[in-house]
C-alpha cells in the first residue's frame, strides 16, 4: 500500500536556547500522537475500503475520519519542518550570502520587513503556526498564519520557515501572556541552513515553469550544494525516513 507506515524522526535538539529540554521532551511525545493518529487514520480508512466499495452505512464513519486526515497529516509534518529547522546554537538572522537571505530581499524590500511580518503572525492571536511558504510559480515568500494545523496552508507552497505557537510549545517555559519571550527563543534557535536547504532556486522554478533561462554556473553551484544539505537534512541527520 503507498501510504505504509509513519515513523516519529527523531531529532537531537536538547540544550537550546531558551526552550527547555523538558519543554521538548512533551512536544516531542505530541508529535508522535500525530504519527500514530496518521496511521491510525489510514489503517481505519483501509479497512472500509477493504471491500472495494464505501457502503451507505459506513458513509457518516468514512466522512468523519477523512476530515480529520488533514489535522493529523498536518500536526505530523509541521512538526517535522519545526523541529528541522532548529539546532542548537543556531543564530537568530540568517547569513547575507544565503539564498533565504536574497529572497527576503526580493519578496519584502528587506529581510527586516520580512521578520516583522513572520514575528507579527507568530504574535496573532489563536493556536496555530506561522510559516514562511515559497511560491513554486515564482519564487517570491509569503507569510501565513494557519489555525490549528490544516486551516490556511496554501496548496502547492512550498515551507520554507517553520514556527509552532500553540501554547504547548512554549507553556512549561514561558506565561502565556509572554509568547514573544518564547518567538525571540525560537528565532535564536533558527538553523537557517536547514531553512537554506529548502529554498528552490529561481533559476530552476523558472525552467520548470517553462521559460527557458539559462541556469548560470552559480546556480548549478548551489544547487548542487542544496541537493546535499537537503538530503542531509531529511535523511543523514534523523535517521530513518518516511514511508
Ligand atoms: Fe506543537
Amino acid at each position: 500500500m503507498i501510504n505504509g507506515t509513519y515513523y516519529a524522526r527523531e531529532f537531537n535538539l536538547s540544550g537550546l536556547t531558551g526552550i527547555s529540554d523538558r519543554t521538548l521532551e512533551m512536544h516531542f511525545k505530541l508529535y508522535e500522537g500525530y504519527v500514530k493518529g496518521t496511521n491510525d487514520l489510514n489503517q481505519r480508512i483501509a479497512d472500509i475500503l477493504a471491500d472495494g466499495v464505501v457502503d451507505q452505512d459506513e458513509m457518516p464513519a468514512y466522512s468523519e475520519l477523512k476530515r480529520r486526515l488533514g489535522f493529523e497529516y498536518n500536526g505530523m509534518v509541521l512538526h517535522e519542518y519545526y523541529f528541522g529547522n532548529m539546532k542548537k546554537d543556531g543564530s537568530s538572522d540568517p547569513a547575507r550570502d544565503l539564498e533565504f537571505y536574497q529572497a527576503t530581499v526580493d519578496s519584502f524590500g528587506s529581510y527586516e520587513v520580512w521578520k516583522a511580518d513572520f514575528v507579527g503572525i507568530g504574535k496573532m492571536r489563536g493556536v496555530g503556526w506561522a510559516i514562511c511558504y515559497q511560491n513554486p510559480a515564482n519564487g517570491a515568500l509569503s507569510n501565513h498564519w494557519i489555525s490549528l494545523h490544516e486551516v490556511g496552508n496554501v496548496a502547492g507552497f512550498h515551507p520554507l520557515l517553520v514556527m509552532d505557537v500553540w501554547e504547548h510549545a512554549y507553556l512549561l517555559d514561558y506565561k502565556p501572556a509572554d509568547r514573544p519571550k518564547y518567538i525571540e527563543a525560537f528565532f535564536s534557535n533558527i538553523n537557517w541552513l536547514a531553512v537554506d536547504a529548502r529554498v528552490q532556486l529561481k533559476e530552476a522554478l523558472l525552467i520548470g515553469a517553462g521559460l527557458k533561462m539559462q541556469r548560470t554556473e552559480r546556480a548549478n553551484e548551489l544547487a548542487h550544494q542544496r541537493k546535499y544539505q537537503a538530503w542531509f537534512y531529511w535523511h543523514g541527520q534523523h535517521g530513518r525516513p518516511h514511508g
